[in-house]
């Protein structure tokens, strides 16, 4: 559909941008702050480029106020930012430390005096160490409690202050990486272990779900799901089939669940012949029958293309390009039911991810046709190289395109009936990309440092940041 007129974005649209706690805080072990499972893992040599970590990140946990100040001249509506979990509960479970409550509810206190929204994410991948020494963390039914404990502290404290609550960040992302390509802690290589894990993290959002909405706390709760709409190579019926199976198992697999509490049938039969489904144990589909998300929230960067796979074709080697030079990926399937190739209409970053700003507005229309949830997209972003020119200047118009082409695909999909709540861009400040070290920046304002010299940490604002700025101003007009 093309329209002749854009409709306008709504009064109060949320523009916002987006961080995760381990990527940014640095003092890992500041305050009372417990062990996370990235802080050991990250150590495992040839896991992150060239053994790069977030033990000082960007230094927000001291230079917060900075960071906030930054926030509010740009003008953002929202912030979006993660809990460590090991900061407000050491272990895990048992003892608060107060001073990581004191942290965050300045945080909040900082970004409100600004007439900034707080966006909390409860879980953003850094699971206490001591959760998974104990009982090995998401593997066992124990964190169910735990997690929905935690969840409370936060509700209790924060819930007065504040209207929007991402429970999981990607869970679709960290399961796979961390049980099947085994790139994320544990580190875990075997499909049965990733859906049964899998399993757990869905009943305990549910459960950290359920309590927000029986609490009766203010404001709006739902996932972030990590959203790559798959497209047929072309009209060729076993490639369609191909991509059925991808929407099927990467897609409706989760978002069926947050949104009906049940697994899309044929991804689920699939698991059964192969031996790998998830036990559902008694009560499990009745809880997540009861736990509906206020909101999807939905993490974009790019459409993935698929083709049919042949029983003896490619398989999921796990190998991907963490050093952005271009052109390193390789293709990658389950043989017999699909393979991701490349798209010949689009464009990609040095990392080999698509451009298409298309994309972003099939999957806000496929989310709002099958799901009826309005959507906060909880991330956006092009992670580039940016060079610090003469004058601490950063021209960064790649990243200026890209994120002015999504955020029209965005007013497209308003335009054609879809409801979004907010955008927040990935990400405010450059921060440790988990895996592609520092030299993989996505923020409106560089951070001098790299991955081999924290040096002074000094923030500078990008070209990007000025034309953000005019976006928010102009409550979209300038796109
Ligand atoms: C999302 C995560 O997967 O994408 C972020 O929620 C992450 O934490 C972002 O940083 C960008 O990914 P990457 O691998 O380029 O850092």
């Amino acid at each position: 559909m093309y329209h002749k007129e854009l409709t306008d974005f709504p009064k109060d649209f949320l523009w916002g941008s987006a961080s995760a706690a381990y990527q940014v805080e640095g003092a890992y072990q500041q305050d009372g702050k417990g062990k996370s499972v990235w802080d050991d893992f990250v150590k495992l040599p040839g896991k992150t480029f060239k053994g790069s970590n977030g033990e000082v990140a960007v230094d927000h946990y001291h230079r917060y106020k900075e960071d906030v100040a930054l926030m509010a001249e740009q003008g953002l509506k929202t912030y979006r930012f993660s809990i460590a979990w090991s900061r407000i509960l050491p272990e895990g479970r048992g003892e608060i430390n107060q001073k990581g409550l004191d942290f965050y509810s300045n945080l909040i206190d900082e970004l409100l005096r600004y007439g900034i929204e707080p966006m909390v994410t409860i879980y953003h991948w850094d699971l206490p160490q001591n959760l998974q020494d104990l009982y090995g963390g998401w593997e066992s039914r124990e964190i169910i409690k735990d997690f929905t404990d935690y969840a409370k502290i936060l509700f209790d404290n924060f819930s007065d202050r504040m209207k929007y609550w991402v429970s999981i960040n990607e869970q679709n992302v960290f399961i796979m990486h961390g049980y099947m390509l085994a790139s994320h802690p544990p580190a875990v290589n075997d499909p049965k272990r990733m859906y049964a894990a899998n399993h757990i993290v869905n009943l305990a959002n549910a459960s950290v779900t359920k309590l927000f909405k029986e609490g009766n706390y203010q404001g709006m709760i739902g996932p972030s799901f990590a959203y790559a709409p798959a497209y047929a190579l072309d009209c060729l019926p076993e490639n369609v089939i191909a991509t059925e199976n991808v929407n099927d198992s990467f897609a409706y697999f989760w978002m069926d669940i947050y949104r009906y509490g049940r697994y899309p049938k044929v991804a689920f039969r699939a698991l059964e012949k192969a031996g790998i489904a998830p036990i559902i144990e008694e009560g499990d589909m009745a809880l997540l029958a009861h736990s509906t998300p206020d909101f999807m929230g939905v993490n974009y960067y790019q459409s993935m293309t698929v083709a049919a796979n042949p029983l003896d074709g490619v398989s999921m080697s796990g190998e991907a390009n963490y050093s952005g030079e271009k052109g390193k990926t390789k293709e990658q399937g389950m043989p017999g039911m699909y393979k991701m190739v490349a798209n010949p209409h689009l464009e990609t970053t040095n990392w080999d991810w698509t451009i298409d700003p298309t994309g972003l507005r099939v999957c806000l229309r496929r989310i709002s046709s099958r799901y009826d949830l309005p959507i906060i997209i909880t991330e956006n972003g092009l992670g580039d190289f940016d060079t610090l020119e003469e004058n601490n200047e950063v021209h960064d118009e790649n990243r200026i395109a890209y994120l002015n082409n999504h955020c029209l695909a965005v007013q497209e999909a308003i335009s054609d009936g879809v409801e979004v709540l907010g955008y927040c861009t990935w990400s405010f400040t450059d921060l440790l990309s988990w895996l592609n070290g520092y030299q993989k920046r996505y923020g409106f304002v560089y951070i001098d440092r790299n991955e081999v010299e924290e040096k002074e940490l000094t923030r500078y604002k990008k070209a990007s940041f000025y034309w953000y700025q005019n976006v928010i101003n102009s409550n979209g007009q300038t796109l």
